[in-house]
């Protein structure tokens, strides 16, 4: 009997997806290191890319074709939304407009830096959803020198009107300008929590989310994620973390 249409071979399916060539993803399958619907996956096994949930090493792996994921540094005065009332530029003027994408959180009018733009749903989802406690890092130019006390009440937690915030990293680059690290996603959580130790925030940029930095995109650029990079952000969203070392397979 011939396979459906619709079913490629699992081999196929990895080698587009970026795992290597056939040859390579043929020794994934064989080593086991692949799932198919949660069974590991054997030599010879097709999967409809559209539907099937295929994990390598534990990992999703982003199969369906007409998934994109862009990194897009986004400048200052660019709204986080599909369409603005004012008529201002939104995030998505930066990018191809098919397939449609839609900003993975986001970014206040004045804030700038990294930004996610995808049609991958699961995967937005997941990196929004406060319970997978994605890290978010921010260089932070604010008022006034940051003191130890007040550097401390940043890490410890700080109280804004809608609670306490979870302890944070906080490292002082250099007179004026902080490197904040939360893993919480409140809005406008950063300016807030400046404001709340007595240093107003004047310049705010996004430097990283999960493992995902790039410090040569510029503003307005934006360029597709890789496998590699998007192995990472799955491994930091997923609840049965696979290998901290990923592997880097392009
Ligand atoms: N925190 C803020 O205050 N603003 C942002 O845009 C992102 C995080």
């Amino acid at each position: 009997m011939t396979a459906p249409a619709a079913l490629d071979r699992l081999q196929k399916v990895l080698a587009r997806a970026g795992y290597g060539s056939r040859r390579v993803c043929e020794d994934l399958i064989a080593e086991q290191r692949v799932t198919v619907n949660g069974q590991v996956a054997t030599l010879g096994d097709r999967v409809d890319p559209s539907t099937a949930r295929v994990e390598v090493d534990g990992v999703l792996a982003p199969i369906a074709q007409d998934l994109v994921h862009y990194l897009f540094n986004k400048p200052s005065g660019v709204v986080t939304t599909a369409m603005d009332p004012q008529g201002r530029k939104t995030v998505l003027n930066f990018v191809p407009a098919t397939p449609r994408v839609f900003p993975v959180g986001r970014l206040d009018l004045m804030t700038e830096g990294l930004l996610i733009l995808t049609n991958d749903g699961p995967l937005a989802h997941d990196l929004m959803h406060p319970s997978r406690g994605v890290e978010k890092e921010y260089l932070a130019q604010v008022v006034g020198d940051p003191q130890p006390a007040a550097i401390r009440s940043l890490r410890e937690g700080v109280a804004l009107d809608d609670g306490m915030t979870a302890p944070a990293k906080v490292a002082r680059v250099s007179e004026s300008l902080l490197r904040i690290t939360i893993h919480e996603g409140r809005n406008r959580q950063v300016r807030r929590m400046c404001d709340a130790v007595g240093h107003p925030i004047e310049r705010l940029v996004r430097t990283r989310i999960g493992g995902v930095g790039d410090a040569a995109l510029k503003p307005g650029q934006y360029r597709e994620l890789t496998l590699p990079e998007l192995t990472r952000l799955a491994t930091a969203v997923s609840r049965d973390p696979g290998p901290s070392e990923p592997r880097e397979a392009k």
